[in-house]
């Protein structure tokens, strides 16, 4: 039979390659909860109506990416984002009733179906955050400066922050009029795509990147023009707010974002080119203040953001070097009787925190050595007759090239100082 593959856009991570996510999340975790937030989990499926009503149905998400399927009767989709989940949550546990602010981050795998390329995956992983019922713009500037303090941490070369503000819903409806009155009579020289949006969604048709649509774009006003006061005070005082910080900030008046539920603060946080091509967005987030409301909830407001995770590791110039972490610590048993004492001590040795592999192959002793090198052990265990009679275990130093039988009961002790004062040299925890 031919090997079955990956679904097309569907990556595998591979042990050598998690070492690298983990130290991702590890970094990432620790940035969160140094600000207060905390981690939700919401389920990879929602109801398809959560995301057709909070994205929105003429965007592209919901229009053409969405893994939508019916079961029992119900219309499914695999999330593909972390915003809407998290808010259906939110409102669904009146957890606006427990506190004023939450603060909540997750790390998890989201599904689009995109054509894909370097950094466009069809299930990808976001690392995000939402912060619900402050209205800032004192925590657009804080989320935005967390995100950034990231990056730098992570070592991600070239990063810039685009802002903008799109207002809020009273606006949105005026620009789009001011879109579609600046792009009608340039109808025809809009792509194929544009043409279909200027009904559907005009919006959108700034964020195209067809020539054609760049071109015709130039004509269109910008959002100053039909911003109201509140909302130009908002986006003044966040800028102030990131002056204050020594955030620099490109603002962007064409950003719109492929997102339907955003009001106000709107930002990307874009990589280097050379490095991620057309998947150069690392980070895009912005406020939501109409989106709980919207899904029944209580009136809050919202922000947040997502980072694509693979576009972070693609760009990391720190996450690099991480090492998958292997056992110290080998035994190598000789014949079956061996072998039984090996998954004894085995389980004796984890059972006090120390990490064990154990070949259980029935190979040769320099079979077995030679795999002990192979994974960097500090110590092969050798196991033959002679230790079993004497109740003894050969312990071999891999680095220093000595060997000595140590009674079977202090095994435990012996290793534990051995490697206590290895891990020490190396700066690590026991
Ligand atoms: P988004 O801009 O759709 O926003 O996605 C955020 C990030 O996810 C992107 O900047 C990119 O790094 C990554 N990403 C998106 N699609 C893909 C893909 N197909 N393959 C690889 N990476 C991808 C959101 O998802 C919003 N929920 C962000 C947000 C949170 N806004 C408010 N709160």
């Amino acid at each position: 039979m031919t090997p079955i593959r990956a679904v097309k856009g569907m990556n595998d991570v591979l042990p050598d390659e998690v070492a690298r996510w983990q130290a991702f999340e590890a970094a990432f975790r620790r940035s969160m909860h140094l600000a207060s937030f905390s981690e939700v989990r919401t389920p990879l499926v929602e109801p398809t109506r959560l995301f057709v009503r909070a994205i929105g149905d003429t965007t592209d998400v919901v229009e053409k990416e969405m893994y939508s399927f019916t079961k029992h009767d119900e219309e499914l989709t695999l999330r593909p984002e972390g915003t809407a989940g998290a808010v259906r949550a939110y409102v669904e546990h009146g957890v606006n009733n427990q506190e004023p602010v939450s603060r909540w981050y997750y790390l998890g795998a989201m599904f689009r179906a995109e054509r894909p390329q370097r950094g466009r995956y069809r299930q990808f992983y976001q690392a995000g955050a939402e912060i619900i019922g402050d209205p800032g713009p004192a925590c657009d500037a804080e989320m935005i400066d967390l995100l950034v303090s990231l990056l730098n941490d992570l070592k991600i070369p070239g990063i810039s922050v685009h802002i903008n503000t799109i207002g809020g819903s009273g606006t949105r409806q005026r620009y789009r009029d001011a879109v579609v009155q600046a792009l009608a009579p340039k109808k025809a020289a809009l792509s194929e795509d544009s043409q279909r949006r200027l009904e559907t969604n005009p919006l959108r048709i700034l964020d195209s990147k067809d020539p054609r649509d760049v071109e015709a774009c130039t004509s269109v006003p910008p959002i100053t023009d039909v911003l109201a006061p509140e909302d130009t005070a908002h986006f003044d005082t966040l800028k102030k707010h990131l002056d204050a910080l020594g955030t620099p900030y490109h603002v962007d008046p064409k950003l719109v974002r492929g997102l339907d539920y955003y009001t106000r603060t709107l930002f990307e946080i874009k990589g280097a080119k050379e490095k991620l091509g057309a998947g150069d967005t690392l980070v895009g987030g912005g406020r939501y203040d109409g989106m709980l409301k919207d899904l029944g909830g209580p009136e809050a407001p919202a922000i947040g953001f997502a980072a694509g995770i693979e576009r972070l590791l693609i760009a990391s110039e720190h996450l690099g070097e991480t090492k998958r972490t292997r056992a110290p610590v080998f035994i190598a048993p000789l014949g079956e009787a061996a072998t039984r004492a090996g998954l004894v001590l085995a389980r004796t040795l984890r059972a006090a925190g120390i990490a064990t592999e154990m070949d259980g192959r029935g190979a040769s002793l320099k079979a077995q050595l030679r795999r002990a090198n192979a994974q960097n052990a500090a110590f092969a265990l050798v196991l033959g007759d002679g230790e079993l009679e004497s109740k003894t275990v050969q312990v071999k130093s891999l680095a220093a090239h000595e060997q000595q039988n140590v009674p079977e009961g202090d095994v435990v002790a012996f290793l534990k100082a051995r490697l206590g004062a290895a891990n020490e040299a190396a700066g690590g925890a026991a």
